[in-house]
């Protein structure tokens, strides 16, 4: 387990699928993350058996949940997918689900924590990610944590009947060391 000011990152458990499905379906979050589909029970389990026992180097990818350090309450859901390990790089994705736990900080401590993984556990030199142009409490949490923007993808999502663009931001794992100098991990809380 990997611990951060606010946030604790362990693995995620079958158990925590009641809770990600109270939200899952709601739209308003979902239309951050793609087209707004709702998903079964059986479809959200499908899609997270395969990420929780992926291995990060014969699969690519691996999946996380975010826990609150002190209450151990689930919040989300936190990756690092297509890790290319010649080059050392990986894209990097977030969500907490429960409204009441936005903007709490949660979100900044979760990225810190998984960036540090990445750098420091992985070996990756370079992380990036994409977010809708128009989220602005994403970019907000991802230039915290010192991600530059790159430029946008222009009207590659379909939203809402829109065409929306996507932001691409990168950090390097100096950058990251730079914008977070006093920032480690725990490995116990
Ligand atoms: C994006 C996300 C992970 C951020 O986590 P969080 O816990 O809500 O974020 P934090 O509280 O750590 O930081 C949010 C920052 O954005 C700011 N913010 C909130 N709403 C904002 C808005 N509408 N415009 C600009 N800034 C905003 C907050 O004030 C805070 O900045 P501050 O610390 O300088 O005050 C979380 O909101 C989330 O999962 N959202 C739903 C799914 C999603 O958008 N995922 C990302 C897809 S790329």
């Amino acid at each position: 387990m990997y611990y951060g000011d606010l946030t604790c990152i362990r693995a995620v458990e079958p158990s925590n699928l009641d809770e990600v499905l109270k939200y899952w379906n709601d739209l308003n979050f979902r239309r951050l993350l793609g087209p707004p589909i709702p998903w079964s029970r059986r479809y959200l389990e499908t899609w997270l058996e395969k990420r929780i026992t992926a291995d990060p180097w014969k699969d690519k990818m691996i999946e996380l949940a975010i826990t609150d350090k002190q209450s151990g309450k689930f919040l989300g859901f936190v990756h690092l997918e297509d890790i290319k390990r010649p080059h050392s790089r990986a894209e990097f994705g977030i969500s907490i689900h429960n409204p009441d736990n936005l903007s709490k900080g949660y979100g900044t401590d979760a990225t810190r924590v998984m960036l540090w993984v990445g750098f420091n556990i992985l070996g990756l030199n370079s992380i990036y990610l994409d977010t809708m142009e128009d989220n602005e409490r994403s970019i907000r949490t991802y230039e915290k944590v010192g991600f530059q923007r790159v430029g946008i993808l222009r009207e590659t999502e379909f939203i809402d009947g829109s065409f929306k663009g996507l932001l691409v931001m990168d950090i390097l794992r100096d950058e990251f060391e730079k914008a977070n100098p006093t920032f480690r991990v725990k490995m116990k809380p």
